[in-house]
């Protein structure tokens, strides 16, 4: 499963490191994955019927009720042993920035600081923006001090404040309204057919253009804009390794290619990696 040690000791000491994770990350941890044959979220669900804003416009309940349970799943979850071995790295000093397509919450929960995700966070919520809507109104819409979103405040409680907000969690029942304005609320995570924040995006860019050392992990490299940024890092000469039971293209051309598990995988790779001094 190891690559030989020459070819380690060629990669190691890294300086500054990316650790680019997808839902394989945690699938120890008990949360599916999307892809996976006969286990993954999409092996049994049509992502075009749960997680896309024109299927939350069409059947808000329906969609909720879809996240909540996995939000069931995340918080019954803690971090495996892959994790906590990418947290312990940060605590030894070493610079590590995490790049994940995954809304668990599992890196922040193990003690990593440097995550930048890409897809946003299932325990987030923030209000249902519904473009045709907003953008169908003769009036520019006015931006609600509470959830960001296009208010209509004339129906609203002018005196609810963020907090009220944030008191709103992704549970089981009706789906709740912006305190503010209004609007529907929805999970902070990125459907299909939807951009990523710009902001968050620039940021994984600059990660991967100023690291010398990518890490890929769990991740199917199937959903864009997220899948090129390994692919970028090789094609900008950074060293790059891969670390998923089933191999993606990728594994051909990187440095190093371990077809086992994360949590199985990552603490011996980064013993080997950066020895305890
Ligand atoms: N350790 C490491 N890798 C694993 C493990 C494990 N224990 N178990 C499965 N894998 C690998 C699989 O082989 C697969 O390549 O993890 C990958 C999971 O792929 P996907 O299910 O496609 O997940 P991901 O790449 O994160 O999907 C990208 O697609 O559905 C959207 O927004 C969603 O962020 C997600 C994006």
């Amino acid at each position: 499963m190891m690559a030989s040690p020459k070819r380690l000791d060629e990669i190691s000491c890294s300086l500054s490191c990316v650790v680019f994770t997808g839902a394989g990350m945690s699938a120890e941890s008990g949360i599916p994955t999307f892809r996976d044959r006969m286990t993954g979220l999409w092996s049994h669900t049509d992502p075009m019927e749960i997680a896309t804003p024109w299927a939350f416009r069409a059947h808000p309940q329906r969609v909720w009720d879809w996240h909540v349970h996995l939000a069931e799943a995340v918080h019954a979850a803690t971090p495996n042993a892959g994790h906590r071995a990418i947290a312990e790295l940060e605590q030894r000093g070493i610079r590590v920035t995490v790049i994940t397509q995954n809304i668990d919450n599992l890196h922040q929960r193990a003690g990593s600081s440097q995550v930048i995700e890409l897809h946003g966070n299932l325990l987030r919520l923030k209000s249902f923006v519904d473009e045709e809507v907003a953008f169908a109104a003769e009036q520019p819409p006015i931006i609600c001090p509470v959830c960001d979103g296009y208010a209509a405040w004339e129906e609203h409680d002018p005196y609810a404040n963020r907090d009220d907000l944030l008191a709103i969690q992704l549970l089981a029942g009706t789906v709740p309204h912006c305190p503010g304005c209004g609007a529907l609320l929805r999970p902070d995570v990125v459907w299909f057919g939807e951009p990523l924040a710009p902001e968050t995006l620039d940021a994984a860019w600059d990660a991967v253009e100023q690291c010398d050392l990518l890490i890929a992990v769990g991740a199917s490299l199937e959903v864009e804009p997220a899948a090129s940024l390994p692919w970028r890092a090789l094609q900008k000469g950074t060293r790059v390794i891969e670390v998923n039971p089933a191999p993606t293209a990728l594994a051909e051309h990187c440095h190093a290619s371990f077809a086992g598990s994360a949590a199985a995988v990552l603490p011996t790779l980064f013993g080997s990696l950066w020895p305890a001094t």
